[in-house]
C-alpha cells in the first residue's frame, strides 16, 4: 500500500527539481546514453556547461545519432561529445573502456552508470543471466575500475567527483528467492534456469546495485577519497526500456502513467552533481531517503555483505586487485 501511494504520488503529484548546478568545465562519463534517460542526462549536462560528455554506447551509430542530436538541441561545440564503445554484458569491453578513459581523459568528474536492461528472457552472458552480468557485475566492474581517476581529478583539481548509479524503485518489490541459497551461492542461484522468476529480476538487479552503492561508499570514505558515491532513481519513465516485452499492458500504462524522460533524467544529473551528504545513499526525485523492503535490519546488512562477498570474488576472478578502494 505504502509503495502504491508513493507511485502515485511520484507519477502524478510531484516532480524532481529542474537540476541548476553548474557542470562547467567538467568531464562526464553517462552509460547507455543513446536513448532514454541517459541521453536526456547528457543533454542537460551539456547545458549545464560540461566541457566533455562521453556518450559510453555499445552501438556506435546509435551513439553518433545521439550525439549529433543533443549538438543540434544545444548548439554546443561538436567536439563536447564523443562517443566511445562500451557492451556492458562484456568484461573485456567494461576493462577496454575504462583503459581508455583513464589514459585519454585529463579528468573525470562524474561516472553516471546508467545502462541496465529489463528482460523476462534468461540468457547468460559471462558467467551470470544477462541483468546481472549488466546491471549488476559489469557496473560494480566499472565503478571500480574508474574510482582511482575520480579521486585523482578530486585530488588535482581539489574538488569532488562522482559515481552516480541509476537504481529503481521496483527493488522494493523485489522478492529475491535466492536469497534462501546456501551462504556463497547466490550467484549460483541467479544462474539457475530452471528456478529462475524472470519477472523478479530486474527488481533483483536494482536491489543489488542499492548494496553495490552502499558497500563502495562504506569501503571508500570521503574523508579519504572525495568521490562522492550515490544512486538515484528516476520514477517510471518514457523509454525503451520495456522493449523486450511491450505487451499492450505495459504499452498503456506506459502512455497514462509515465514522466516524460527528460523529467527522470534530472535525477541523473543531480546525483551527479549533489552535496557530500548524498555518499552512499540512495536519492529517489533527488531527496535522500532510507531504503526499505530487502535492505532493512540486521537482515538486510547480512544480505548486503553476502552479497558482497561473492560480487568481490567474481570482480578479482575479472581483475585481480580490482576491489582494493581507498
Ligand atoms: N524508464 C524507467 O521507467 C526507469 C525507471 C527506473 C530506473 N530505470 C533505469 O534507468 C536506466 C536507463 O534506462 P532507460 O529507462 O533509459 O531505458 P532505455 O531507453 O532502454 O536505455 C537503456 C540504455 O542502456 C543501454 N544498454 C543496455 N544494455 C547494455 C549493454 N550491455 N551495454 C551497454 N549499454 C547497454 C541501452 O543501449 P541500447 O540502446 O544499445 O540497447 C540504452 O542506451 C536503466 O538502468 C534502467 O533500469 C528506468
Amino acid at each position: 500500500m505504502a509503495f502504491l501511494l508513493a507511485f502515485i504520488n511520484r507519477q502524478f503529484i510531484t516532480e524532481p527539481p529542474v537540476p541548476t548546478a553548474s557542470f562547467k568545465g567538467k568531464t562526464v562519463i553517462v552509460t547507455g546514453s543513446n536513448v532514454g534517460l541517459g541521453l536526456e542526462a547528457s543533454r542537460q549536462m551539456v547545458r549545464l556547461g560540461a566541457a566533455q560528455v562521453i556518450l559510453a554506447c555499445r552501438n556506435i551509430e546509435k551513439g553518433n545519432i545521439a550525439a549529433n542530436d543533443i549538438r543540434e538541441t544545444t548548439s554546443c561545440s561538436p567536439e563536447t561529445l564523443q562517443v566511445w564503445k562500451l557492451d556492458m554484458s562484456s568484461y573485456v569491453s567494461v576493462q577496454a573502456f575504462a583503459e581508455k578513459a583513464k589514459t585519454e581523459l585529463p579528468r573525470l568528474d562524474s561516472l553516471v552508470l546508467n545502462a541496465g536492461l529489463a528482460t523476462r528472457e534468461f540468457r547468460m552472458t559471462e558467467d551470470n543471466e544477462e541483468s546481472i552480468t549488466t546491471n549488476v557485475v559489469s557496473l560494480s566492474l566499472l565503478a571500480l575500475l574508474l574510482h582511482p581517476k575520480l579521486r585523482e581529478t578530486a585530488e588535482t583539481f581539489s574538488t569532488q567527483t562522482h559515481i552516480t548509479a541509476t537504481a529503481s524503485e521496483l527493488y522494493e518489490v523485489a522478492t529475491f528467492k535466492e536469497r534462501e541459497a546456501p551462504d556463497g551461492k547466490l550467484f549460483a542461484a541467479l544462474n539457475d534456469k530452471s528456478s529462475a522468476n524472470m519477472a523478479d529480476r530486474y527488481n533483483v538487479s536494482k536491489l543489488l546495485i542499492l548494496f553495490v552503492i552502499k558497500q563502495l561508499a562504506s569501503l571508500s570514505p570521503l574523508s579519504s577519497s572525495n568521490v562522492i558515491i550515490n544512486c538515484v532513481a528516476p520514477g517510471f519513465c518514457h523509454s525503451q526500456l520495456h522493449r523486450e516485452h511491450a505487451t499492450l499492458v505495459v504499452r498503456m500504462a506506459t502512455k497514462m502513467v509515465a514522466r516524460p524522460t527528460e523529467v527522470g533524467a534530472r535525477t541523473l544529473v543531480y546525483g551527479a552533481s549533489a552535496g557530500p551528504e548524498t555518499h552512499g545513499q540512495y536519492l529517489p526525485d533527488c531527496k535522500i531517503t532510507v531504503t526499505k523492503g530487502l535492505t532493512q535490519g540486521s537482515a538486510g546488512v547480512e544480505l548486503q555483505n553476502r552479497t558482497w562477498e561473492e560480487l568481490k570474488q567474481k570482480l578479482e576472478a575479472i581483475q585481480r586487485g580490482v576491489t582494493a578502494l581507498s
